[in-house]
């Protein structure tokens, strides 16, 4: 008899009933390493571990499934070709209607991977090197990553919106091998020139890097390096299209992703293999409750986290098709993200809240006009989701009938944390809900202590170990100690303020350290900073983030010149260019305030709570400005605010 081991796998791990949910959810907490042992066996593995859990949380050091030997795209290519080696693996729209979509089945994609994993080799990438990508969304950016994996390579993706001197920075920390790119980049009406960023960021001393390896995109002239740059098409497209999988050790290096934090450079998360696999196929398989069939879209870049976790490898390795968008929201219409849920039959639809409110904004009624009959879930990530925006996404996407899953999650998590399971746990505006299976969540008061009730509101950390969490920071372990383990002892620190309703069920407020959320990106407000002071003429500058009706967050700088800006609005557009080639366009500043002086204590700290006060023009909210050196400044800014 023919059995769809498929079928059978994702069975036996997908919870299905809120009694299932419960049964799972106080067996991951009484016997964690069991709990996930269970869920483990289901997948392939070259040898099982030895054991499954070392916990220590306090030096770091968390090893999942250690002794096991993998490979991830074994899970997510080699083992589904036998059930559904022609199903649709990889679906791919591009940015112009008018051009022509792709798809790549199970079987497909596996060949594709395989040849770009023997054009690595051919390259001279070990186990262990690490690959940069600077690429746009195409099938070949999936492809590229999954490759690293097939030969243990490390990936480090970088969003391909940041500047050349922040790829510069992110291919030095990690010291890439090869760097793997496209010509240009298709976004919208723009093209934008992708390899002319690299070159220049490679002219930044980045010396370890030997080739650049450059899918042709577009088309259209770039300047060509012989020794160093090589076509997709001359290399990969000649490459035999088996690759015989490296066997990884559990806690191998899968990839690394830099995001930004509180202070100085962002820091590279360290995500490992087994674990993090493990994880996401989990988490993909209850969150989005995917059925044999469905199509699922993820609109993330594959930049960030939620690309990498659930567009590429949580999807693969449950079997799914997943549906990857080159676009923007808004191209050639505000109808466009509409028009491929109409188009392609999606199931399951994963969002940030900034795009739902820009579509919002721009055409209330628009998504009336699409059939979107197929969509069983809607997920949203990134940010909170305010109530207007999560009510209009329940009428107008979900037409009432598809249940929100609002999924509260980190880069250093891996994959997602806390969410309701629809149709098995309830949906509540503003609330992820509850935590999955394997994460035990707390609430911390401003001392450090436990908070047991409920309606409690105070810092979220989380208790246990869960198979997908950071590791280390790459090159930099004890960063990873004092900026998530260190701030409470024994708990691992999210950096966010949550409130436990009456039933159990988490909302985020946001972030309690000097990280903004613009649209869903995490922007360090030191990095801001750092880049506005570049400025000859700028002695110091405050960033601050301030509520933003589409954004989410905005970027309010306050900003102290070396003599009096005559012109505010040149200097406004020198400050622009300054974050734009430090950062990128992402961290530019909604609002710049040119200040005399900004409020300092004795000891020369900026009090940044003001600031903060003013930029959300809570004035009656100041409070105590008596410890000040400079008391006047607070008015002198009042006066000058800007509030959009
Ligand atoms: C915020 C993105 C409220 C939060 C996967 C977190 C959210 C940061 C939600 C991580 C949500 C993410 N509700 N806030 N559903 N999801 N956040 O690393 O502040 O890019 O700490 O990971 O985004 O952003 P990151």
């Amino acid at each position: 008899m023919f059995v769809n081991q498929n079928h059978l796998f994702v069975m036996s791990i997908q919870i299905k009933s809120l009694a299932e949910y419960q049964a799972s959810y106080k067996k991951s907490v009484e016997d964690p390493e069991g709990f996930w042992a269970e869920i483990a066996d289901h997948f392939t593995w070259i040898k099982k571990w030895d054991h499954v859990l070392h916990n220590d949380m306090v030096t770091p050091d968390i090893r999942w499934f250690e002794g096991a030997q993998l490979n991830i795209t074994e899970n997510c290519l080699d083992r589904h070709i036998a059930d559904k080696g022609d199903q649709i693996a990889l679906l791919w729209e591009p940015n112009e209607v008018t051009d022509q979509p792709r798809s790549f089945t199970y079987r497909q994609l596996l060949e594709e991977v395989c040849k770009c994993a023997n054009a690595l080799k051919a390259l001279g990438v070990q186990k262990g090197d690490r690959v940069c990508f600077y690429m746009p969304m195409i099938p070949e950016v999936a492809i590229g990553i999954l490759a690293c994996a097939r030969i243990g390579a490390t990936h480090s993706v970088v969003f391909a919106g940041f500047s050349s001197n922040a790829l510069a920075d992110r291919i030095k920390d990690a010291q890439a091998k090869i760097v793997m790119c496209s010509d240009y980049n298709r976004r919208g009406p723009k093209t934008i020139p992708v390899k002319a960023v690299v070159d220049e960021a490679l002219s930044l001393g980045c010396d370890s890097v030997s080739h650049v390896l450059v899918n042709q995109t577009t088309g259209g002239d770039i300047a060509w390096d012989a020794d160093r740059d090589v076509w997709w098409h001359d290399l990969v497209d000649k490459q035999d299209t088996t690759c015989k999988p490296e066997a990884m050790d559990a806690e191998d290096p899968l990839f690394v992703l830099y995001t930004s934090g509180s202070t100085g450079k962002p820091k590279g998360v360290v995500h490992t293999t087994a674990g993090y696999m493990v994880y996401t196929c989990y988490t993909f398989l209850n969150v989005f409750q995917y059925q044999q069939g469905d199509v699922y879209w993820c609109t993330a870049d594959v930049g960030w986290v939620t690309g990498h976790s659930y567009i590429i490898y949580g999807p693969l390795l449950a079997g799914a098709t997943t549906l990857m968008f080159e676009g923007v929201p808004g191209y050639p219409d505000i109808g466009r993200f509409w028009q491929v849920i109409d188009k392609y039959k999606v199931n399951q639809f994963y969002t940030a809240p900034t795009a739902l409110r820009a579509l919002m904004a721009a055409g209330w009624d628009e998504p009336d006009k699409y059939d979107f009959g197929s969509i069983k879930v809607l997920g949203s990530v990134g940010e909170p989701i305010n109530e207007e925006a999560w009510r209009w996404y329940d009428a107008k996407i979900g037409r009432g009938k598809a249940p929100i899953v609002d999924t509260w999650w980190q880069t250093e998590n891996g994959g997602i944390m806390i969410s309701s399971l629809p149709g098995i746990t309830d949906t509540k505006p503003c609330f992820a809900a509850y935590p999955q299976p394997g994460v035990q969540p707390v609430i911390l008061d401003q001392n450090g202590a436990v908070v047991h009730d409920n309606n409690v509101e105070g810092l979220l950390c989380i208790k246990y170990p869960w198979p997908g969490m950071i590791r280390t920071t790459y090159g930099d372990h004890e960063r990873c100690r004092t900026t998530y383990f260190a701030p409470y002892k024994g708990y691992y620190f999210t950096g966010d303020a949550a409130k436990r309703d009456e039933d159990g069920r988490y909302r985020i407020i946001g972030r309690v350290d000097d990280v903004i959320n613009v649209s869903g990106h995490r922007i360090g407000t030191a990095e801001v900073e750092d880049a506005i002071n570049q400025h000859p003429e700028i002695v110091e500058s405050a960033v601050i983030g301030f509520p933003h009706d589409i954004k989410g967050q905005g970027i309010y700088a306050f900003v102290k010149s070396t003599k009096e800006v005559t012109d505010p609005e040149g200097m406004k557009k020198e400050i622009f260019e300054m974050v734009t080639k430090h950062i990128g366009p992402i961290a530019k500043p909604d609002v710049i305030q040119f200040v005399a002086q900004l409020p300092k204590t004795r000891s020369g700290k900026i009090m940044r709570r003001i600031l903060r006060k003013i930029a959300e023009n809570q004035y009656d909210q100041i409070g105590d400005i008596s410890t000040l050196i400079n008391p006047e400044s607070v008015e002198e800014i009042k006066l000058g605010a800007i509030h959009l």
